[in-house]
């Protein structure tokens, strides 16, 4: 159990202090977090020998130095593991450095560059780390292992053999405040925090898949007991649940079988259409689809639906001469996010000169591996009667291409 205005004991001299940020709506200047964030730090204090990893957002500080002053009491800071410097995890390292001078910062080359660029701050004292070198905390030992590009180059995690803990920076995080609880096997995860877990993933590390499979890959043989990351739940029963998620994410591997219709639409009759055909899947037992209108949708949420389902359609009005905005946005961050082998269909839209069909194709060639389902549907305006069939057709096709 947890609570905000707690550090939380976490097993053998670890412990939990961080909180929930309820007040942001945008995450990175970019994504919307309408039900808020958390931010994760944690605390090893051994009998001799006290180690921070990470710190917090600016927005939770307060929080933050209340559980840590509560839980160190009068003890000094030796060291501070720094395993990603992203300012929403490092903005209180500067602070730290004020309150202990000689604390020992641990990090690799890239940490200290950016910590000197970010807060033009040299710690007095530095220890630098390569992978695979070990640090003793009492009687917790420390290993590192290199986690580039997830999310950013310096990225490293810390794994506790004596524990069993693994510090995962961003990795296995989610937005989402959490509500009273630390732990994943203490909340419904699936209902309740997946759909942001894959946004969050696929927005802020989609692109970087191989990277991802390369430190899956390296810590397979690892015993891990609990993964501890810097933005939500802790796990520690079900580990295969989230490492299979990201297993399949960066793989770039459907999770469902299901369509994601994304739409744009200025009158409303590119958005008739695109419903009409959620109704048209329905019909035809497709059990997962979901609509997007791009219009009104940020774009983060139509990639993380195309990460999660097998068969997207592009549904977009042209616009003077163009894409619809909303619809080159959303497959701009597609490609930036490296949505790939996935079976894709188009609906374009124009009233004199439609374009629209002919844009989308232009943008999903960019994307690797994609299969086109269907005849591409063309309309002028609105969906004529005599034109239905031809939508049903695409339905029949599309429910085909799932079985
Ligand atoms: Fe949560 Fe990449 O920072």
């Amino acid at each position: 159990m947890m609570s905000n205005d707690a550090a939380v004991s976490i097993g053998d001299g670890v412990y939990w202090i961080g909180g929930d940020d309820r007040t942001a709506t945008i995450f990175e200047g970019a994504f919307p977090i309408p039900e808020g964030v958390s931010y994760n730090s944690y605390l090893i204090s051994s009998k001799d020998t006290t180690c921070l990893l990470d710190t917090v957002d600016a927005s939770i500080a307060s929080k933050f130095w209340k559980n840590l002053r509560t839980t160190m009491g009068d003890r000094k800071l030796d060291y501070l593991v720094i395993n990603h410097m992203e300012p929403d995890h490092g903005a209180c390292i500067t602070q730290v450095l004020e309150a202990w001078p000689d604390v020992t910062v641990v990090g690799n080359s890239k940490t200290f560059t950016m910590l000197e660029n970010f807060y033009h701050v040299v710690p007095k004292n530095r220890m630098e780390v390569k992978e695979g070198d070990t640090l003793t905390i009492g009687d917790h030992v420390l290993k590192f292992y290199f986690a580039v590009m997830v999310h950013w180059p310096e990225v490293m995690f810390t794994y506790d053999e004596t524990t069993r803990m693994l510090f995962c920076a961003d990795a296995f995080g989610t937005f989402k405040a959490m509500s009273g609880a630390l732990y994943a096997d203490e909340m419904d995860f699936d209902r309740d925090y997946l759909e942001e877990a894959r946004r969050y993933y696929s927005n802020i590390v989609g692109k970087y898949g191989s990277k991802v499979q390369a430190v899956l890959g390296k810590l397979k043989d690892v015993p891990i007991e609990m993964l501890c990351p810097l933005h939500g739940p802790i796990w520690r029963r079900d580990l295969g649940y989230i490492i299979g998620k990201y297993d399949l994410w960066s793989r770039y591997e459907p999770e469902d079988k299901g369509v994601m219709i994304a739409y744009t639409s200025v009158y409303g009759n590119t958005g008739v259409v695109a419903e009409k055909l959620a109704h048209l899947l329905k019909e035809r037992g497709v059990s997962n689809v979901v609509v997007h209108s791009m219009t009104t949708e940020h774009t983060s949420y139509a990639v993380s639906d195309a990460f999660r389902f097998s068969n997207i359609v592009f549904a977009a009005t042209t616009y003077n001469n163009n894409l619809h905005p909303t619809m080159s946005a959303t497959l701009e961050d597609m490609e930036n996010m490296a949505v790939q082998n996935r079976r894709y269909s188009v609906i374009g839209n124009g009233s004199w000169a439609p374009q629209a069909d002919r844009l989308i194709e232009e943008r999903v060639s960019k994307m690797k591996d994609m299969t086109k389902v269907g005849e591409t549907l063309v309309i002028k305006s609105s969906l004529a009667p005599e034109q239905i069939p031809e939508l049903e057709k695409l339905a029949d096709d599309i429910a085909a291409s799932m079985r």
